[in-house]
């Protein structure tokens, strides 16, 4: 840690300069025309190590970039020690400071080949094979609920990271579900959720998974119990729980005290962060989804994007790139958010995913040591599939006040070629169009020639698209389960490395703590007017309100 600001780093000032000098001459549709050879040298293919079928191209060519401002970004990672850095992370130190923790979620993918020593590391394997176990046994039939039937609901209660790995990843491999076995994911504390989902089960076909990496989020735990006490109004006897609840955490003791057996606890360990685990027994409903077999291909597809990361030199190395570019927009054009477009239905909960994924990690304004940044930090993700954003924001993408960074992500084949792939035909020429446009825009001399001489001026304006917004776009063959968690991995990385070149701690989330403890806080006074105290005249005059109409 050297204590820098990432605005002291000799290669921050002189990409300032950079920025100062030749914004105006960072022109697309120029840059394009000045060199023919643009796509060749802003565009790297990823080719797992372990299997060829698994490739991913990231075209960068869209970008406001020349070759210069390239390396001089990739100076920046250097100076900002990037690459010790990453090997930090590898080996097992704790690079997580504030709360003096390894981030290893790596070495959940690892098969060995890394040497990583820290506790925990060498019951990994343990532990998948407790997952293959018994998502084989629930899969299969041989599980039995407390009736003697078999499962037919499994319902995972988690929140943050362990919801949204589990969500995202069942809704993106899909066509690798076992479909007859249905998943719910119960994750807000509004008694609505829980209500609804508990609609749709029965409690002799119903399985449980309360996934909680502390054991001690009041979500979770208040819907856990609230699932407890409906299956044994059904079920009566407590030793049915054993057939129909089983924990995924780091605290053992918390998940006996529930009442959950230690042979239904899928372990895992403090150096997992939340929003990193899907790699975990995090994962079992994803392993239960789609075959333990096919979990595994999505963690060895990580792995080879670890592989890539660790061993590839910053000028190709994917997640760098990413990141860099990332930076250069977000510190020096001043671009609030950044926005996941992915061209894949099946990848309609990415955006959300990487909300969490990126935004609990990079949020922060307070460097490792310390100090005040002086800089942006970590962007607003957001994003929708593609072509539902066409219908509804891209309108602002493309005319509107805002520089938005963007990354376009689509498979070149479809899981389901439905009329001949026609619909995957004119989803992915609207995959094309869509950078195409926000690159090189329309000129008022195009808008002129196309409307004739009788046009008002207000309406040429109005049809001019500027254009010289940025993009990336990223494909790949199809969206298999090793393509997703190299394309997972590879955006892990890209928020590692600009968390290192910000200097801050993107494995803590600080941030979240305040809410909470108010809300305990809070809870406490609902019951009587008189209780409330101790809050500013909005929060005090809000619960008076609540209590005047409430209806309970
Ligand atoms: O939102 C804060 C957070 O700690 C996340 O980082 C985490 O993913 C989530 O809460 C859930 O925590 P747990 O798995 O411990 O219930």
């Amino acid at each position: 840690m050297s204590g820098k600001l990432a605005s002291d780093y000799g290669a921050w000032k002189h990409l300032q300069g950079i920025y100062d000098v030749e914004r105006s001459q960072l022109v697309l549709k120029d840059l394009f025309a000045a060199d023919p050879e643009r796509f060749n040298k802003f565009h790297k293919e990823f080719v797992a190590a372990s299997n060829p079928s698994n490739t991913i191209l990231l075209d960068y060519s869209k970008n406001l970039i020349t070759e210069p401002i390239l390396a001089k970004l990739l100076d920046l990672a250097r100076e900002a020690d990037v690459e010790g850095t990453r090997d930090k992370m590898f080996a097992g130190e704790h690079i997580n400071t504030s709360e003096d923790r390894a981030v290893l979620h790596v070495a959940l993918r690892n098969f060995n080949d890394f040497k990583i020593a820290e506790a925990g590391v060498d019951e990994v394997a343990g532990v998948l094979a407790h997952m293959r176990e018994f998502s084989d046994s629930v899969r299969s039939g041989a599980w039995k609920g407390y009736t003697g039937k078999t499962i037919r609901t499994v319902v995972n209660i988690g929140i943050g990271g362990s919801d949204l790995g589990p969500v995202m990843v069942t809704e993106a491999l899909k066509p690798y579900a076992k479909r007859d076995l249905d998943f719910q994911f119960c994750s807000n504390i509004d008694g609505t959720h829980m209500a609804e989902i508990l609609r749709l089960c029965d409690p002799e076909t119903t399985l449980f998974i309360i996934a909680s990496k502390t054991f001690t989020t009041q979500e979770t735990i208040t819907n856990a119990e609230t699932a407890r006490e409906w299956f044994l109004s059904k079920a009566g006897d407590k030793a049915h729980v054993a057939k129909h609840f089983v924990a995924l955490s780091t605290n053992e003791k918390a998940v006996s005290a529930f009442g959950i057996d230690k042979a239904n606890m899928f372990a895992f360990w403090d150096w997992v962060g939340g929003r990193y685990s899907l790699w975990s027994a995090i994962g079992l409903s994803i392993a239960l989804c789609i075959g333990y077999d096919r979990f595994e291909e999505v963690l060895r597809g990580a792995h080879d994007m670890d592989k890539h990361f660790k061993e590839t030199p910053l000028e190709s190395n994917l997640p760098v790139i990413m990141a860099v570019i990332g930076i250069w927009y977000n510190d020096f054009y001043g671009s609030q958010t950044h926005a996941l477009l992915p061209y894949d239905q099946y990848l309609h909960k990415f955006a959300d995913y990487f909300q969490q994924g990126d935004m609990e990690s990079n949020g922060k304004f307070i460097t490792k040591s310390g100090k005040r940044v002086d800089y942006q930090t970590g962007p607003i993700i957001w994003g929708a599939a593609g072509t539902n954003g066409q219908h509804s924001f891209y309108q602002l993408v493309h005319q509107g006040t805002k520089l938005i960074p963007a990354d376009f992500i689509a498979p070149t084949t479809t899981h389901n070629p439905i009329r001949n792939s026609l619909h995957h035909r004119i989803l992915l020429s609207n995959f094309f169009a869509q950078p195409e446009a926000l690159a090189f825009g329309k000129t008022e001399e195009q808008v002129r020639k196309e409307l004739g001489s009788g046009a008002s001026e207000a309406l040429v304006k109005s049809k001019v698209f500027e254009g010289n917004r940025p993009t990336n776009s990223i494909m790949f063959p199809l969206l298999t389960p090793a393509v997703l968690g190299s394309l997972i991995a590879l955006y892990e990385h890209k928020i590692f490395t600009q968390g290192v070149i910000w200097g801050i701690n993107s494995f803590d989330q600080m941030g979240v703590e305040l809410g909470k403890v108010l809300a305990k806080a809070i809870l406490a006074q609902l019951d009587k007017p008189e209780d409330v105290k101790g809050h500013d005249s909005s929060t005090t005059g809000l619960i008076h309100y609540y209590q005047m109409y409430r209806k309970e």
